[in-house]
């Protein structure tokens, strides 16, 4: 069994949404995730502030972390973490590697599945892999951002994204099979966060640092700034402010630690 239980949030349900405070995810992992040997290291597929966070939870252990943007890996090794830049693909553990730890990076991997399994075959037995994907492929602010790419005015000029569905990440369903099948104790659960957002467009602005970067990259200024006028309206209507100014935006997130050579079949139940 592990060593910590997640005690935030509602395990494979979306059914409790609690009101964001600070850091929802960081503050998930930080009752979730096992507790390295002193001395052993802890991967970190992608560096962020969640990083600098289970430094200072687990000091005595060796924290790496890795990332494909230059600009995350100067911000992490600015806060202290030795950060590479690397694709998470070309990572591997090494035999000392105690907690693979990967936030709302794995979306980004199509073949991330595959890469799960060669972690658990790679990953000496008793050591954990934790990570937590983004889960609102099928929400209303994604499936805006689909049909707007989509329309007469903007599919050409973006035809050559990939906006992706549902079948991006599995549900903790999906990942506790795939992991229980590969010889893995799982806990898999889902969170559906209400974030309480202030300011003019604040789902807009939320998605233009996410879903939408793909979208920057491919048009010239003007383009984005109308490509950016056309979703505000659809955005403003799907995720209306309320009276006090703020705007709820329920986003789902799936979280799963696994233990490597635990018996398959061992998914623990709440
Ligand atoms: C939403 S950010 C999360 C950053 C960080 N993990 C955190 O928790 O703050 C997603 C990150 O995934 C990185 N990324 C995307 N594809 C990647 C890949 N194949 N290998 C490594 N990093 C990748 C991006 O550069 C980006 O920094």
């Amino acid at each position: 069994m592990f060593d910590g239980r997640p005690t935030c949030g509602t395990r494979r349900s979306t059914s409790h949404s609690p009101i964001t405070g600070d850091g929802p995810t960081a503050n998930c992992w930080r009752a979730s995730t096992p507790t390295p040997r002193g001395g052993s290291s802890i991967s970190v597929a992608a560096p962020g502030t969640l990083t600098v966070g289970l430094a200072a939870r687990w000091p005595n252990a060796l924290i790496e972390a890795t990332d494909t943007s230059p600009e995350m890996v100067a911000a992490a090794r600015d806060r202290g973490v030795d950060a590479r830049l690397q694709d998470v693909r070309d990572w591997h553990p090494t035999p000392d590697t105690d907690v693979v730890i990967s936030n709302a990076t794995l979306q980004w991997v199509p073949e991330h599945r595959e890469l799960l399994r060669r972690w658990v075959r790679e990953l000496h037995p008793g050591a954990h892999l934790a990570f937590a994907v983004p889960g609102n492929f099928e929400f209303p602010s994604h499936r805006i951002i689909r049909s707007v790419a989509g329309s007469p005015r903007w599919r050409d000029m973006l035809s050559q994204i990939d906006f992706r569905g549902g079948d991006t990440v599995d549900d903790p369903t999906g990942y506790a099979t795939l992991l229980a099948d590969a010889g893995c104790a799982v806990d898999a659960w889902e969170t559906t966060y209400i974030q309480r957002l202030t300011g003019d467009n604040p789902v807009l602005e939320w998605v233009t640092g996410t879903a939408l970067t793909p979208v920057r990259s491919a048009l010239v200024d003007d383009d984005w700034e109308a490509f950016r006028a056309d979703l505000a309206p659809e955005l403003s209507a799907a995720y209306p402010r309320r009276s006090d100014g703020t705007t709820f935006f329920p986003f789902r997130r799936i979280f799963v630690v696994a233990r490597t050579g635990a018996d398959a079949g061992e998914i623990r139940r709440p």
